[in-house]
């Protein structure tokens, strides 16, 4: 079967809603010492990141054989580091709203989403745990703002360097995709 150049619809929507909800809760998250009152809202966003990330991999699953191929040369360091990335924001979107779960019920709270729905408790009330999962939710936390900097990077690396206008790939608005300009004759 003959690859699309472009990513599918699906996926492309969910790449942006998940880019701009993971984005605003990193910020939230960082601005939470000086405004606590933001929690709760912290912990509903997040978990509502934690559904539309299972929706994600899923749909993903489903269109596995309807992905462009990479622009990356199969088999090249770049084209390794591209997976690499990609696979790690993937799992990084269900580890941290997964700690940040841990770290809520372990500090002896329930995680509830807006107030409509509550997860189950998963671990009970302790100190130690609750440092921990903390510790990990925001170290994780980092991980994914340093991985997403690359990310974007090498998007406009691709662009600077190659001429090779990657977003249109996976933007869910209709458009030509630009050939590759060529400065050989
Ligand atoms: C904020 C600005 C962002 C920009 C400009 C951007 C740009 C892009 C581009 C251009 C592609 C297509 C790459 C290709 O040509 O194959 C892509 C794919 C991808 N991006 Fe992003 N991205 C952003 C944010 C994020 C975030 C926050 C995540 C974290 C989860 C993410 C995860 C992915 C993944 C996993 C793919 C591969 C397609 C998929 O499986 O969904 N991106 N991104
Ligand atoms: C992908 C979604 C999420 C992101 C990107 C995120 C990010 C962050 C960040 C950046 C911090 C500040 C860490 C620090 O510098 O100390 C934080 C704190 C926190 N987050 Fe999240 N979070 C997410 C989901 C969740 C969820 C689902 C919950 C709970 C249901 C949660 C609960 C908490 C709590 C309780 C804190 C305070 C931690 C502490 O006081 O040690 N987060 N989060």
């Amino acid at each position: 079967m003959r690859h699309k150049p472009r990513y599918p619809l699906s996926i492309s929507l969910l790449h942006w809603l998940l880019a701009v909800a993971l984005i605003g809760n990193l910020v939230i998250g960082w601005l939470l010492d000086d405004h606590e009152e933001l929690i709760a809202l912290h912990k509903s966003i997040g978990i509502a990141i934690l559904g539309l990330a299972l929706i994600r991999i899923a749909n993903r699953l489903r269109m596995r054989r309807r992905l462009p191929p990479s622009i990356n040369v199969a088999g090249s360091p770049s084209y390794f580091a591209e997976k690499a990335v990609h696979y790690l924001l993937l799992v990084l979107m269900l580890a941290i709203p997964m700690l940040g779960w841990l770290k809520t019920n372990a500090a002896g709270h329930v995680a509830s989403c807006f107030g409509v729905f509550s997860l189950p408790t998963l671990v009970p009330k302790s100190h130690e745990l609750s440092q921990l999962f903390g510790e990990l939710h925001a170290l994780t936390a980092y991980g994914l703002a340093t991985l997403m900097g690359l990310h974007v990077l090498a998007a406009v690396a691709h662009w600077l360097m190659n001429s090779e206008n990657v977003l249109p790939r996976i933007s869910p608005l209709p458009g030509r995709l630009r050939p590759k300009v060529s400065t050989r004759n």
